[in-house]
């Protein structure tokens, strides 16, 4: 064996995550698993084990297709279950799902139903791992505003101590962040954490309208944000975080490689950035390879990654009490 190329991180780092989609954290063993018992066929999405899509609408239409083996609150027990304890194997203390009470209706899976399984998949993974869970429930941009109202609502009327953030993911392209307004002001009023994907597909604007338009203290990737310097200086004064998945940029193609990717410059200009995995086996990634890839690929030190993880748990939608709990134990870790 030849001398490693790039030295290690150190793999007892302690890691959070705050940006992972339940249904695309999805192993597809299990979701193969599911299809043959509900006799559905995966052969188009799943091949040799593996996601197989092309560009991001083939990839949300291949996610929305694995999320189609979720037919039970059970099965999102199982799901939730599944990447809670594969999270805490790689020694990462906390992690905020998002949740698509869409994709569960889609299946006939109420939200009240949805939300008691997947906190009972975080309860049981925590009483065997120590690790902390959160759920953000998500509207699905591309299904437009009145749906997202209809999520806000759900929410709003069926509070839950595990549920403590609003979200949207989806398609980017689709409709002005404007009509969102009225979703998140619901889930504001609340008391919800606010995050909205933004700056992935669409430029810096779209980052801009997610803080003028939908008050979050958070956004999904907005790592277009780099195109703007005027942007980059007001996230830095107002601290809005940014949930950088770069693995799943580089899959999905928001930039050709690692050497294009903007963490460095965004972390260097003092936006405060955090390490994801966004849909971990669509995109042949998990946290633990993030992290690896932090240093591998973007050079940081063991000290700005433990920094990372710290600025996950600042901007964790989670009680106080947990957070200085979470924040003691990187703290004290040696
Ligand atoms: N839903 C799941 N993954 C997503 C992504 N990377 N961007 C937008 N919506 C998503
Ligand atoms: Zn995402």
């Amino acid at each position: 064996m030849g001398q490693a190329l790039f030295r290690k991180f150190d793999m007892s780092l302690l890691k959070a995550e705050i940006h992972c989609h339940i249904e695309g954290a999805a192993d597809p063993n299990l979701v193969l698993r599911l299809a043959q018992k509900y006799q559905l066929d995966m052969s188009d999405i799943i091949e040799d084990g593996a996601y197989v899509w092309s560009d991001f609408t083939s990839f949300l239409k291949a996610y929305d297709k694995a999320s189609s083996v979720f037919r039970t609150p059970d099965d999102y027990r199982l799901l939730t279950y599944d990447y809670f304890s594969k999270l805490a194997d790689q020694n990462c203390i906390y992690g905020e799902i998002f949740g698509s009470s869409d994709h569960a209706a889609q299946m006939g899976i109420g939200y009240n139903d949805l939300v008691q399984a997947m906190a009972a998949g975080i309860e049981d993974a925590k009483s065997e791992t120590g690790i902390e869970g959160r759920i953000i429930m998500t509207c699905v941009r591309h299904l437009g505003p009145e749906a997202a109202i209809a999520v806000a609502e759900l929410i709003a009327e069926n509070p839950h101590p595990m549920v403590t953030g609003f979200g949207m993911g989806g398609d980017e392209r689709m409709f002005d962040v404007q009509e969102f307004a009225p979703a998140y002001a619901i889930a504001a009023d609340a008391g919800l954490g606010l995050t909205a994907h933004g700056g992935e597909f669409a430029g810096p604007d779209s980052v801009r309208d997610c803080l003028d338009h939908l008050n979050v203290t958070r956004v999904g990737h907005g790592v277009r944000s780099i195109e703007d310097p005027a942007l980059m200086n007001r996230l830095r004064d107002e601290n809005i975080v940014l949930e950088v998945c770069p693995g799943s940029n580089i899959s999905l193609g928001v930039y050709e490689n690692f050497a294009a990717h903007p963490l460095r410059k965004l972390f260097e200009a003092g936006v405060a950035v955090t390490l994801n995995s966004d849909d971990p086996p669509f995109f042949h990634t998990s946290l633990d390879r993030e992290y690896q890839l932090a240093t591998d690929e973007f050079g940081f030190e063991d000290d700005t990654i433990n920094q990372f993880t710290r600025t996950a748990l600042e901007a964790a939608f989670v009680d106080e009490p947990t957070r200085s709990k979470l924040l003691k134990k990187l703290d004290t870790h040696s």
